[in-house]
């Protein structure tokens, strides 16, 4: 699919999700991301022309920069986001989600867990019937070695890989490698999460489950908005 395609629909959601889901004065939880950027975009749009006071709580420097070069105002966790708006690599028909190809996944959780409602802004092609690795995780230097060993056990049939940006491991905003966790198709996600939150070393991995309210996926057909099945 054309890249300008997928542009336009990660902006016709983000349009939406914004208009459905933030009212002035909010604070609002801001991902990280190719679509959360055009989040950004519609937000720095409604303070502009609507004259709405938003801020913003970022999930990732990068999207700090972005919101400062727009003009948001940024706050930290003092306050609690009255909604997260984030995107998501894989979303499942029960919104469950695969998050952090870009990184971000401690603080996205973090911010999403704190937020009292989180939105997740999608073009189509993040729908899937079932959710499969990779799992990013993030993990804790000290402890690498030992859990790029225990993993396999621990997740039958999956393998680990640091993941690299220029011949070096890739580290997180926290300072932490960052470890793609390969492996099939996920029949149970949520016992996987499980698992992984049980491993100590693991910072955090990109398996939100039980925590998007909404989706707001945009495709050929226009914007859906998608509430969790089942
Ligand atoms: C960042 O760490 C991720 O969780 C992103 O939210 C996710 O990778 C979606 O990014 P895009 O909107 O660029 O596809």
């Amino acid at each position: 699919m054309e890249v300008e395609e997928l542009a336009r629909y990660k902006e016709q959601a983000a349009v939406r999700a914004v208009a459905e889901e933030v009212r002035d004065g909010m604070i609002v939880g801001l991902g990280t991301g190719s679509t959360a950027t055009f989040v950004l975009r519609e937000l720095a749009r409604r303070a502009r022309e609507a004259r709405w006071r938003i801020q913003g709580v970022p999930t990732s420097e990068r999207t700090a920069a972005e919101a400062r070069r727009l003009g948001i105002p940024l706050v930290t966790l003092d306050a609690s986001p009255d909604v997260a708006l984030d995107g998501a690599d894989q979303i499942d028909p029960a919104l469950r989600l695969v998050k952090g190809r870009g990184g971000a996944l401690v603080r996205e959780k973090v911010v999403a867990l704190a937020a009292r409602r989180v939105a997740i802004v999608a073009d189509h092609t993040k729908l899937v019937a079932r959710l499969r690795g990779p799992v990013p995780l993030e993990v804790l230097a000290f402890a690498l070695p030992w859990v790029l060993r225990l993993l396999p056990d621990r997740v039958p049939g999956s393998e680990p890989r640091v993941r690299m940006r220029d011949g070096r491991p890739c580290l997180s905003d926290n300072g932490n490698p960052l470890v793609d966790l390969v492996c099939g198709p996920l029949p149970d996600p949520a016992a996987v999460a499980a698992t992984l939150d049980s491993v100590p070393g693991i910072v955090g991995h990109g398996l939100f489950i039980g925590i998007a309210a909404a989706a707001y996926v945009a495709g050929p057909e226009g914007v859906r908005r998608c509430i969790p099945a089942g």
